[in-house]
């Protein structure tokens, strides 16, 4: 049989400097894409490269005191590197100065100036070499390039012309008719207007640096980087069938380069467009623009150690922000997904079931946990990565639960633990394009299985022996807020009262200043169950629901005087969420609750926020 072939590529990035984690993400995601469709079982090809040539190459290298291909020789092992640490298949990693690439270039650009689309004539402008592109006066803020606010440069030479003012109406006429090829849709828009508003002739040959490809009628010419390096996608296919692309992923930054030049290049050279374009979103670091310059820029060794788990980084990036928004990346913000949807709700059901399971066995049946794949699978083939995340955590919420419902520690019911061993195994195989490495852990405990979509299928073998091992996730401690702990101001006294008090867990704020307090992340929650813990005569096991983002959390609250259990379930608390966790009586707590109390401690009463949406920040 043959499989249906699906090709999706990343940009090419500029090798100018390491890469961070706004390349990683593309690339994340592509990685992404390309295992979801080997599990769907297509035959699926994923290129990824660096653009080497161009003048912000030329100009980076020579300040290096070094070649331009000397420099970039030694930055394309760091990219390598980075995309093996975040556990990246590509199947070609494809360099602007291989050899096959610069002979296609040169075989194009000689094709459309057979075909009279590029002449000789002579340009005057202004260049923004960060971008690799022209401006006219009116696209520029105090004279900078509006990108990188830097100012740009007069450029006055002779250069050969791509009639692009040609293909206007073809291009509208290929947005009118492939709805999908600029997406996501609400990008469509803007570019058909600027189209509309009449395309100029493109500027794509440069006589005053050699560092590009040299045009094939003309060897004084350099060919301009963005049609050198566009063409990457058609020379990095292992086999010409392949184009055209099923995708190419970019950052909205260069979405006019690839939906109004690329396929005017292609229309000029006769080949089939590709079928979509799809531009994502900016990350930010700690709401700030990602840049070297203010020390705002994370790379991929920096992003890998914060939780010590690339899977921990990809699930982050694919979760965290819908994939075509804008998105803000922060250490606290990974560890918290980190800490509460990995290690607390898949760690913990894959430790407890394997747990029961090495206890009490298996015996087969039929499941009552079935996931739903196909609308799983249509949220990826829209690309709404996040909400595909957030089907399979419910997923394994309800598995969760189950194990809370049918108690199999008390019961000893096998049945219930096949369900769940099934029930783990489809999880791993859907999880296995995001995490993968996970997967494959999970799949060791379990004697290994394959991560196809007939797996999902596949029941559950009875025989294999089932091996809890080690845990998948480590948690992460959060520094706790100063605020909380010693701050001036309270008196050697107060201080062990304080003391005394965390063991009931129960704090008091002593002197802060508002820094300190806004240090804190109080949320609104819901307490879904309270557990005596034994031995403790003050203190409750609480779980709380923190709403979609934190999920669900564990504290341990010395209110047990105040509150029934019954008058606590179901109530509506507000909650520090970015506490150390601290083990109290055995049971590790995730934070406090916010009470109000008498100074003799005769009353206590939890601050009741309402019906606002658990999760919801308390400011
Ligand atoms: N070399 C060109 C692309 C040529 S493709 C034929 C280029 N390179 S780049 O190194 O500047 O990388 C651009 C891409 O990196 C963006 O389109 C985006 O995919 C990714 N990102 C770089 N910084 C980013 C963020 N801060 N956030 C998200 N992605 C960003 O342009």
């Amino acid at each position: 049989m043959v499989k249906e072939k699906f090709y999706v590529t990343t940009p090419i990035y500029y090798p100018n400097d390491i890469p961070h984690i706004g390349h990683a993400y593309t690339t994340v995601i592509a990685d992404v894409v390309a295992r979801w469709n080997k599990l769907l079982g297509k035959d699926v090809y994923f290129l990824t490269g660096t653009d080497d040539h161009g003048k912000k190459i030329a100009d980076t290298a020579e300040a290096a005191g070094k070649s331009p291909m000397e420099f970039v020789d030694d930055l394309i092992p760091k990219f390598k590197d980075a995309w093996s640490k975040m556990g990246i298949e590509y199947d070609r990693f494809i360099r602007t100065t291989d050899k096959d690439h610069e002979k296609n270039v040169q075989s194009m650009l000689q094709k459309s100036y057979d075909n009279g689309d590029i002449y000789l004539g002579e340009y005057e402008g202004l260049y923004c070499i960060g971008c690799e592109q022209y401006y006219t006066e009116k696209d520029l803020e105090d004279g900078c390039c509006p990108i990188h606010k830097k100012p740009v440069e007069k450029v006055k030479e002779e250069t050969y012309f791509f009639r692009l003012s040609k293909y206007q109406d073809k291009l509208l006429e290929l947005y009118e008719k492939n709805l999908e090829f600029i997406s996501p849709p609400r990008r469509r828009q803007e570019i058909i207007n600027r189209v509309k508003e009449g395309l100029r002739d493109l500027s794509i040959s440069r006589t005053s640096f050699d560092w590009g490809v040299k045009l094939p009628f003309d060897k004084k010419h350099v060919c301009y980087v963005w049609f050198d390096a566009l063409f990457n996608y058609v020379s990095g296919v292992d086999d010409k069938s392949r184009w055209p692309a099923d995708i190419h992923l970019i950052g909205k930054d260069i979405i006019w380069f690839h939906t109004v030049y690329w396929p005017a290049f292609l229309m000029s050279v006769g080949e089939e467009l590709p079928k979509k374009v799809f531009a994502h979103g900016w990350w930010t670091f700690d709401n700030e623009k990602i840049s070297k310059s203010v020390g705002k820029v994370i790379n991929i060794d920096e992003l890998v150690a914060i939780t010590g788990n690339k899977d921990s980084a990809r699930y982050f990036l694919c979760r965290a922000t819908p994939f075509g928004d804008d998105g803000d990346f922060s250490e606290s913000a990974l560890v918290d997904r980190h800490n509460g949807e990995l290690l607390n709700k898949l760690g913990n059901l894959v430790s407890r079931t394997t747990g029961l399971i090495e206890k009490y066995g298996v015996e087969k049946c039929e499941s009552g946990l079935v996931v739903n794949f196909d609308s799983i699978n249509s949220l990826m083939q829209n690309l709404e990565i996040d909400k595909a995340l957030n089907e399979i955590f419910a997923f394994i919420d309800l598995c969760n639960e189950y194990i809370q419902e049918k108690k199999p520690w008390a019961t000893q019911d096998k049945k219930v633990l096949y369900e769940l061993a099934d029930a783990i195994k489809n999880i791993a195989i859907l999880l296995y394009p995001f995490i993968p490495s996970t997967s494959e852990k999970i799949a060791d405990k379990f004697g290994g299985f394959k991560f196809t979509k007939e797996g999902l299928n596949l029941p559950f073998d009875v025989n294999i022996e089932i091996k809890k091992g080690e845990g998948l996730f480590v948690r992460i401690e959060q520094e706790e807020p100063e605020a909380i702990s010693q701050k001036s101001g309270i008196k050697k006294k107060d201080k062990k009262v304080n003391k005394e008090k965390k063991a009931e867990g129960v704090m008091t704020l002593g002197e802060v200043t508002f820094e300190d307090f806004a240090k804190l992340d109080l949320r609104v929650a819901e307490i879904k169950e309270v557990e005596e813990i034994e031995d403790a005569d003050k203190l409750y096991k609480i779980s709380l629901d923190v709403g979609e983002n934190i999920g669900a959390r564990t504290v341990c609250a010395g209110i047990k005087k105040y509150y029934s259990k019954e008058d606590l379930i179901g109530r509506k608390i507000v909650y520090f969420a970015n506490l150390k966790p601290r083990k109290m009586k055995g049971v590790v707590s995730e934070g406090m609750l916010f009470a109000a109390s008498t100074e003799d401690d005769s009353q206590v009463s939890l601050i009741n926020p309402g019906e606002i949406a658990n999760g919801s920040q308390v400011s």
